[in-house]
């Protein structure tokens, strides 16, 4: 294998640069050639590559975002799209890759390893609800983001004695939410995996407040089943007096410096991915289980996506009384 390329694909996440950077001195420490793919798998079908030396990756380590850019592409579940795919890689005499993405990227990663391609995923994404890694490349910049902004929520909360409803990102994963509410002290969490009622919501903004709580914050999903705006139109019709705003974090979730964890992360994935090119440990996604770095089937992970740990919402509620 002289030479193997790399993209980022699919929602960007904090720590992308930091893998790409892994990938790159590993490989180029080996021998390997590296070709850099622009924005996913359209780059890939339309043969928009870049050459990759240790310079290109300088002074990318702490940057966010993806300087390889990324995109979403559906048609790449053609297999016509896929063959140009596999004809450009060929042509540019590719011999692996690996794709930086979430679970999107990785199907897209599993069709071409269908088509006996060398393909090694790298879980990337601020949802954290890929199967068979405990984290993906972003989610702790992701948290450490929605905690910033809820911790000064509570401030203004607490002046003004109001119901904060506050809506994370993680697509039907609930992932966000649960752990930013956790460590954020969040009264109520409402996510995807754990059907709350409105009732049930405004019973425990009720409770909170008969135990003269300074201020309330509501931790929602955009997944959940009742939205954030929902929910405070239905506390302020149900119960006058309380006092609800809303904030909605969107994309600022998915912008920011990678912490100190998100990069390391990226750069044991990426060597890993390296490892498992070189090794034919290929049709794999790199993770990590406990302490472990391990190499899954993409068979394994693809078409399951995590759910929340919902368990510890009993925990959650006792700490946030
Ligand atoms: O998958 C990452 C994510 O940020 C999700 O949490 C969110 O629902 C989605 O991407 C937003 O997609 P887009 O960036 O296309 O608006």
């Amino acid at each position: 294998m002289q030479r193997i390329a790399v993209m980022t694909s699919g929602g960007d996440s904090p720590g992308m640069n930091a893998a790409i950077r892994a990938v790159v001195r590993y490989a180029l420490h080996h021998g390997i050639e590296v070709m850099g793919i622009q924005r996913g798998f359209f780059g890939l079908v339309n043969d928009d590559l870049i050459a990759l030396g240790p310079r290109e990756v300088g002074g990318k380590i702490q940057e966010g975002g993806t300087f390889l850019r990324s995109a979403r592409l559906p048609e790449f579940k053609q297999t016509e799209v896929q063959q140009r795919a596999l004809e450009v890689l060929a042509r540019r005499r590719i011999g692996g890759l690996v794709v930086i993405g979430g679970d999107g990227s990785l199907a897209g990663a599993t069709a071409l390893h269908q088509q006996g391609f060398p393909v090694v995923g790298i879980p990337a994404s601020i949802d954290n609800d890929i199967v068979g890694t405990d984290a993906t490349i972003g989610m702790d910049t992701a948290l450490n983001t929605i905690l910033e902004a809820v911790d000064r929520l509570r401030d203004t909360a607490s002046s003004h004695g109001r119901i904060f409803i506050v809506e994370a990102m993680g697509r039907h994963c609930g992932y966000l939410a649960l752990m930013a509410g956790y460590t954020g002290g969040a009264e109520v969490i409402h996510i995807p995996e754990l059907p709350l009622e409105l009732e049930e919501i405004l019973a425990t903004v009720e409770q909170a407040w008969i135990r003269e709580k300074a201020h309330v914050i509501v931790m929602v999903a955009e997944g959940a089943a009742h939205s954030f705006s929902e929910i405070a139109a239905y506390i302020e019709e149900k119960h006058k007096g309380f006092e609800c705003r809303v904030t909605q974090l969107g994309h600022v979730q998915r912008g920011g410096r990678p912490t100190h964890f998100d990069r390391l992360l990226a750069s044991r994935l990426g060597v890993k991915a390296v490892e498992c090119l070189r090794a034919g440990q290929t049709g794999t996604m790199v993770g990590l289980q406990g302490t472990q770095l391990v190499a899954v089937p993409l068979a394994d992970v693809v078409g399951h996506n995590k759910q929340a740990p919902a368990e510890e919402y009993q925990i959650i509620r006792i700490l946030a009384q």
